[in-house]
């Protein structure tokens, strides 16, 4: 009997190092033969790469959130289609930066769009594609904002990295108040803590999960 599909998200602030522990679990969990697909939003198709392209210019800034807002609902029904659902479908381990949870905070909150609106856009692009765990990545924003200033080198900000302080402190507590509402599926990982501290905490937490699912398949298989 095959595991199904796992479907895991990454989501924080900026500079929180969600790439850099997402390359770290896939090559844990490649090693221990489970069959990964990484991927990333805004992004991660095709149609959706073209999408991502005008939304981190700020090409569409001026439109108003709730452009944005139903642009990255755009890109992110295209990606999930295309490229999330099938791999689940396949049993594949999906490890996605940035999923609903950067829309609910970056755009919901901070772009000031009601709940409702936000909910529907979710109902309507990711149906019941959720994801099976989370990871908010916690980190304070200056300490986040001055790692990804490092990690940008001479480039210019893109359209969120150059917002204000303030704006970065609400995300934060944005993400924490999901993970508060939503205990079964969010888990919060200390992302200040040094690079291997922070894979050791994802790759226990993975590994949980992953065991409660085969336990949880392994039952509905014998009923
Ligand atoms: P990216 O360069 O992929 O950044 P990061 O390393 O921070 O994940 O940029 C993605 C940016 O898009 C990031 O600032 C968060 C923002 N975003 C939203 O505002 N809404 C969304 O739904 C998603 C997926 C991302």
């Amino acid at each position: 009997m095959a595991d199904p599909g796992f479907f895991i998200t990454f989501e924080g602030g900026e500079g929180a190092g969600k790439s850099t522990q997402i390359a770290r679990l896939e090559k844990r969990l490649r090693a221990r033969g489970y069959e990964v697909l990484v991927t990333r939003e805004p992004g991660g198709s095709p149609g959706a790469e073209a999408v991502r392209a005008v939304l981190l210019s700020g090409a569409a800034e001026a439109f108003g959130p709730r452009m944005e807002a139903i642009l990255f609902a755009a890109a992110r029904a295209d990606h999930v289609e295309q490229v999330i659902r099938p791999a689940i479908a396949r049993g594949q381990l999906v490890l996605c930066d940035r999923f609903i949870d950067s829309s609910r905070v970056y755009q919901g909150v901070t772009g000031n769009l009601e709940a409702g609106f936000m909910r529907e856009l979710e109902r309507a692009t990711v149906g019941d594609t959720m994801p099976d765990l989370t990871l908010v990545f916690d980190i304070d924003p200056k300490i986040g904002m001055q790692r990804a200033k490092v990690r940008r080198g001479v480039e210019t900000p893109d359209r969120f990295e150059k917002e204000e302080l303030a704006v970065h402190q609400a995300r934060r507590d944005a993400f924490l108040d999901i993970a508060a509402r939503e205990p079964e599926r969010c888990v919060i990982i200390d992302a200040e803590m040094d690079p291997d501290t922070v894979a050791d905490d994802v790759a226990d937490v993975v590994y949980t999960a992953l065991a409660e699912r085969t336990t949880r398949s392994l039952m509905a298989w014998r009923s």
